[in-house]
């Protein structure tokens, strides 16, 4: 049986080494598609993006994070964000653009590119607001970095299931 979502899960790895390779258009175009194809409470989509190709624009979101070295090397970015018009509920809107934000790693790692979700500029979020010419009706989620991976031998680990399991209850059937 093909297991390509639980594969994708599994092997995708935050890349944050690129080779200057630009990245398409139509390839970003198909990542914010799966984006948007993430569950949303009541479907409402709250979830808005700014495509970046420019180094320049790169250059500025650089100064704007300890993660400079890899926003300035990064072919393409991808900001992620929340429009407050469209919100209903905080926690389910902010549950919504992680999912969304998962998708898209998924959809970057099965295009053969490479990415990383970046939340420590998000202390500067008013000055990538400014850099991106967005009024604070958008509040950013993340910055994502994607290029094609310099290499792909990233280790990540995780503890075993069993820490994460609070209770379990029945259990009669395997
Ligand atoms: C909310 C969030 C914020 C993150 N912020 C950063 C960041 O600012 N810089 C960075 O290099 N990685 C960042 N990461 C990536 C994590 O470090 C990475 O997902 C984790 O170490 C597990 O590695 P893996 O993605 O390869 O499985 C962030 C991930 C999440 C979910």
């Amino acid at each position: 049986m093909e297991r390509q979502v639980f594969d994708a899960i599994r092997n995708r790895r935050s890349i944050r080494e690129f080779t200057g390779q630009p990245v398409a258009r139509d390839l970003l175009q198909q990542i914010i598609t799966a984006g948007i194809w993430a569950p949303s409470g009541l479907n409402n989509q709250p979830w808005r993006f700014v495509i970046i190709r420019d180094h320049e624009i790169n250059a500025k979101l650089a100064s704007l994070t300890h993660y400079a070295h890899i926003v300035q090397a990064a072919p393409a970015l991808i900001a992620v964000y929340l429009d407050q018009k469209k919100m209903y509920d905080p926690v389910k809107d902010h549950q919504a653009a992680g999912a969304c934000i998962q998708n898209m790693l998924l959809a970057a790692h099965e295009l053969g590119l490479g990415a990383v979700w970046l939340g420590q500029i998000l202390k500067n979020r008013d000055r990538v607001n400014d850099v991106l010419q967005l009024s604070d009706q958008f509040d950013l989620m993340a910055l994502l970095a994607l290029g094609y991976p310099k290499h792909r031998n990233q280790q990540s680990r995780r503890q075993p299931l069993t820490d994460f399991i609070l209770h379990e209850f029945g259990g009669d059937t395997p």
